[in-house]
């Protein structure tokens, strides 16, 4: 299995750590080890003292106690911890879905969530959110898009890119198509928890639909992507059994100190989640007449949660328009094409502190090159 190589992971591979500025990061702020263990006073010792072996396969059991209090039905023999979502993704393409299978995936979106199963011969077809209407999702197409061999249909709400989380009608008649049709719903939530009004927050899709996979991760809602912890939670007993056993050969099992930092993580979800919304909130604050004022290059659907926006290029491509805000400020954008959809459009990130500075920056450039 060779999949395509992951655009978006290639370009930060070569600009992440050079380019002066990040602008399109869609991690937020994260902290350091001290920082999170100052969260449980104490902490510093036990973490001082975790043992250095071989940790349970699905996961250490505290790490999986604390994750279930994220869900109402979700036991903690029904989650598996993994080395960042993106392992998990990894794991359940290719136990799940085998070639001549066909996967329904929302788009545009995050590469692996439809590069894997390509390379396993699996077809996809893709959901394209709609623009025009603020990015949203129109269930209704989706009868359109089944086929029988249909197996899977993959959302991810809070969305990447886009930041558009539906409403819970529209995400209730998702999981109502899923269940006429016996699909397993994957549903990427790694931004969940950031919604930008608390009272949009959607439900688990784990929680209201017994075949779906809720893909979670500690690299976004609580900025902390270097841990690398992610996970399935679901009821479907053959997805979980299938997902433990090919961990065998991916990871084994987790890091034994990230396992114990991100207990501590879990705990504090309220606090890292209410710190990271608040960051997003003034940055939000900041981009609404950022936009208003440079609305003849960039067009935005202010996004509804999470840490991205896709706002539309006006004026030239995007490929171009990245490389010469870089060259020119050290700004780094992200282009559309790395995420399959043209040379229209740039991702921005929302969720670092620095964001004011460097909107300057880029306010100050858009101000000298277009006017
Ligand atoms: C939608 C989405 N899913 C999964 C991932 C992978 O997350 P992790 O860093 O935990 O592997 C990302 C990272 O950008 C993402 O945006």
């Amino acid at each position: 299995m060779q999949p395509t190589p992951f655009a978006l992971e290639r370009y930060f591979a070569v600009h992440e750590f050079t380019a002066r500025y990040l602008m399109c990061s869609s991690d937020p702020e994260s902290m350091s080890i001290a920082d999170l263990l100052a969260l449980e006073p104490g902490s510093a010792d036990a973490f001082n003292n975790t043992w250095l072996g071989y940790t349970e396969y699905p996961g250490a059991p505290e790490l999986r106690r604390e994750l279930s209090t994220l869900y109402e039905s979700i036991g903690t023999d029904e989650l598996i911890v993994h080395t960042g979502a993106q392992e998990a993704i990894f794991s359940f393409m290719n136990t799940m879905l085998k070639a001549g299978d066909h996967m329904i995936v929302h788009m545009p979106g995050y590469q692996s969530h439809y590069s894997v199963a390509q390379a396993l011969g699996v077809n996809v077809s893709p959901w394209m959110a709609r623009e025009s209407d603020g990015w949203s999702l129109d269930p209704d197409e989706l009868e359109k898009l089944l086929r029988p061999e249909t197996k899977a249909l993959l959302i991810c709400a809070p969305h990447n890119p886009t930041g558009y989380l539906p409403d819970r009608e529209r995400f209730d008649a998702i999981v109502d198509f899923a269940r006429k049709h016996g699909l397993w719903l994957f549903s990427d939530e790694v931004y969940r928890g950031l919604e930008h009004d608390p009272a949009h927050r959607l439900p688990a899709a784990c929680d209201v639909y017994e075949k779906a996979i809720s893909l979670g991760a500690l690299s976004k809602s609580h900025g902390l992507a270097g841990l690398r912890v992610g996970w399935v939670a679901s009821r479907d007993r053959d997805v979980l059994a299938a997902m433990n056993t090919f961990k065998d050969y991916l990871t084994i099992c987790n890091s034994a100190p990230s396992e114990f930092l991100a207990a501590i993580a879990v705990r504090n979800t309220d606090a890292l989640i209410e710190r990271n919304t608040a960051i997003v909130r003034s940055n939000l604050a900041l981009l609404d007449p950022f936009f208003a004022r440079h609305r003849e290059i960039l067009e935005w659907h202010r996004p509804l949660a999470g840490t991205v926006a896709f706002p539309q290029l006006k004026q030239g491509g995007a490929e171009r328009f990245c490389a010469e805000v870089l060259e020119r400020t050290g700004v780094l954008l992200l282009p559309g094409t790395l995420l399959d959809h043209g040379d229209t459009h740039v991702r921005i990130g929302l969720g670092r502190r620095n964001l004011p500075d460097v909107l300057t920056i880029l306010d100050n450039y858009l101000r000298e090159h277009y006017r």
